[in-house]
C-alpha cells in the first residue's frame, strides 16, 4: 500500500518571518497524523528557519530546485550538498514554472534529478500538458516523453512523481477526478514499462493544480492518486493542514 504524501509547494512565497508564523501553526495542526507523509517546500532563504523549528518532528524539508552541478561557478544556483546540509530531504524538480520560465529542458531535468539521487535526496519529480497539448489530443504522449527522459537511467527508488496538467496551476480549475485518474494510470503504466509492475506500484502518484480542502477527498478517491502537491492552498496552515488530514476511508 502506498503511503499518502502531501507536500506544499510555497513558491516564492514567505520570508522567514512568514515561514516561522506558518509552521508555528501547523506544527500542531499535524502533529497526530502519522499515516499520511508531509512536506513543505519553502523558498531557499527559508530552509534554514524551517528547518529549526521542523527538527524532531516528521514534517519533511523539501527545496524547490536545484542546480545539476556539485559545486563551481554557476553564479546564484544552489547544490545538492547545499540542500542536505541545510536540512532537505527532498526536492521539487521539474515544475512547469521552472519549464516555461526558466527553460529547463527534459535533458536538464535528467540531470538535476540525478545529481538529486546521487545526493539521496527523494525527487518529487513533475510533469503535465499544456491545454494547447490536451486539446490536441497529445496529452498522454507529452507525460510518457517527460517521463523517459527525465527518469532516464534513474532508478525507482526515491522517486516520486506530481502529475500537474499546467492548464489547472492556479487557475481554480481543478482536473476532473475521472482525468486526474486517467492520467495518472497512465503514468503508472509508462513507470511499469520503463521499470517494473511491481516498481511501478511503489511510486506515488501525486496530482497538482488547485487542490483545496474541497476538493482532496475526491481526488484521493481515484486509485492511482496517492496525494497531491499544493500551491495557492498551502499557503495557509489551516488549508493546509485540513488537505493533510483527508477523509483517509477509502486509502488505508
Ligand atoms: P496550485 O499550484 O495549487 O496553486 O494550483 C500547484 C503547483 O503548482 O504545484
Amino acid at each position: 500500500m502506498r503511503k499518502p504524501c502531501m507536500a506544499a509547494n510555497w513558491k516564492m512565497n514567505k520570508t522567514t518571518g512568514e515561514t516561522r508564523a506558518f509552521l508555528d501553526e501547523f506544527i500542531p495542526l499535524v502533529q497526530d497524523v502519522k499515516n499520511v507523509d508531509i512536506v513543505v517546500a519553502p523558498p531557499f532563504t527559508s530552509i534554514h528557519a524551517a528547518a529549526a523549528l521542523l527538527a524532531g518532528s516528521h514534517i519533511r524539508l523539501s527545496a524547490q530546485n536545484l542546480f545539476h552541478e556539485e559545486k563551481g561557478a554557476y553564479t546564484g544556483e544552489i547544490s545538492p550538498a547545499m540542500l542536505t546540509d541545510a536540512g532537505c530531504s527532498h526536492v521539487i524538480i521539474g515544475h512547469s514554472e521552472r519549464r516555461q520560465y526558466f527553460k529547463e529542458t527534459d535533458e536538464m531535468l535528467n540531470r538535476k534529478v540525478r545529481i538529486a539521487r546521487k545526493h539521496a535526496l527523494q525527487v518529487i519529480f513533475c510533469i503535465g500538458e499544456s491545454l494547447e497539448e490536451r486539446e490536441a489530443g497529445k496529452t498522454f504522449e507529452v507525460l510518457n516523453r517527460e517521463i523517459g527522459e527525465g527518469l532516464k537511467e534513474v532508478s525507482p527508488e526515491g522517486i516520486i512523481v506530481a502529475y500537474e496538467p499546467i492548464w489547472a496551476i492556479g487557475t481554480g480549475k481543478t482536473a476532473t477526478t475521472e482525468q486526474a485518474q486517467e492520467a495518472h494510470y497512465s503514468i503508472r503504466e509508462k513507470l511499469a514499462a520503463l521499470y517494473s509492475n511491481a516498481a511501478a506500484q511503489e511510486i506515488r502518484i501525486l496530482y497538482g493544480g488547485s487542490v483545496t480542502p474541497d476538493n482532496i477527498d475526491a481526488l484521493m478517491r481515484c486509485a492511482d492518486v496517492d496525494g497531491a502537491l499544493v500551491g495557492g492552498a498551502s499557503l495557509k496552515a489551516d488549508s493546509f493542514s485540513k488537505i493533510v488530514k483527508f477523509n483517509t476511508d477509502y486509502k488505508q
